[in-house]
């Protein structure tokens, strides 16, 4: 028995041994794993990522659309913020009139990040009370992260094209506020427009152009002239850019 005891006793002692040495492998995979963590999974390496899948349309819009805003859930916006160095493209901004006016945004280097991102990257910024004004895309996919103030926004879906009108279909009217986010794409809620609440607003846009090698194309509208048709689409007269700037570009209260 005392002889059964000692090589169980040296059996366990063995398979602690054992445990241990597989816990220090474990380890060090962990500490390896924590070690390059924060380069490959930083919110920008994983934004040109979604945005270099989309371009190779290894994923569709409305998909691209789902994985930021799941991305733009967890990002920090302070670090964000940081990132870009928002205070100082907010220095000097000038605010326009009618509508807004942008600025680029440039990454710092980061492992793993190319040089050049995929997608292109602005703030855009506003007055109180200037709008984005009520416009769709084609063959483009963008993201709008707010930055500061809020916004009123609305979306529509794009339904089709008729001649010089649009049929959209109301998707989306809220309060866009500091961390809240958006997305638009020819598949879902292509139709946008910010008007701005706080005596500034802004939003970090990323967008990507010319979508399956096909030109990028705007359409301002005129929603105010919308015909509401009988099956809850509506139908929205297609304007030239000063004509819907002058009417949409700077909101007036009565
Ligand atoms: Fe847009």
């Amino acid at each position: 028995m005392k002889n059964m005891n000692r090589k169980e006793f040296t059996k366990g002692l063995l398979a602690t041994i054992i445990s241990y040495a597989l816990m220090d492998s474990l380890f060090a995979t962990n500490a390896f794993i924590n070690h390059i963590n924060p380069l490959t999974k930083h919110w920008a390496i994983k934004l040109n990522e979604y945005c270099s899948d989309l371009k190779k349309q290894t994923i569709t819009p409305k998909e691209w659309q789902s994985l930021i805003d799941e991305l733009y859930k967890d990002i920090e916006l302070n670090d964000l913020i940081k990132f870009i160095d928002f205070r100082k493209l907010q220095t000097g901004f000038q605010y326009p009139d009618l509508g807004v006016n942008t600025k680029p945004v440039f990454f710092p280097k980061l492992d793993g990040l190319p040089e050049n991102t995929v997608f292109i990257k602005k703030i855009f910024g506003m007055k109180k009370d200037r709008a984005i004004i009520p416009h769709g895309h084609s063959n483009m996919a963008s993201a709008h992260l707010v930055l500061n103030g809020e916004m009123h926004l609305r979306h529509y879906e794009k339904i089709r094209k008729e001649g010089d009108n649009l049929i959209i279909k109301p998707t989306i009217d809220k309060l866009a506020k500091i961390g809240d986010s958006s997305s638009i794409s020819d598949e879902k809620d292509n139709v946008h427009w910010f008007v701005a609440n706080t005596d500034t607003a802004f939003t970090f846009d990323v967008i990507m152009l010319d979508l399956k090698g096909k030109a990028t194309d705007i359409h301002n509208i005129d929603i105010f002239e919308k015909q509401n048709l009988s099956d809850g689409t509506m139908r929205v007269p297609i304007l030239d850019v000063n004509t819907a700037l002058k009417k949409y570009g700077k909101e007036t209260h009565h």
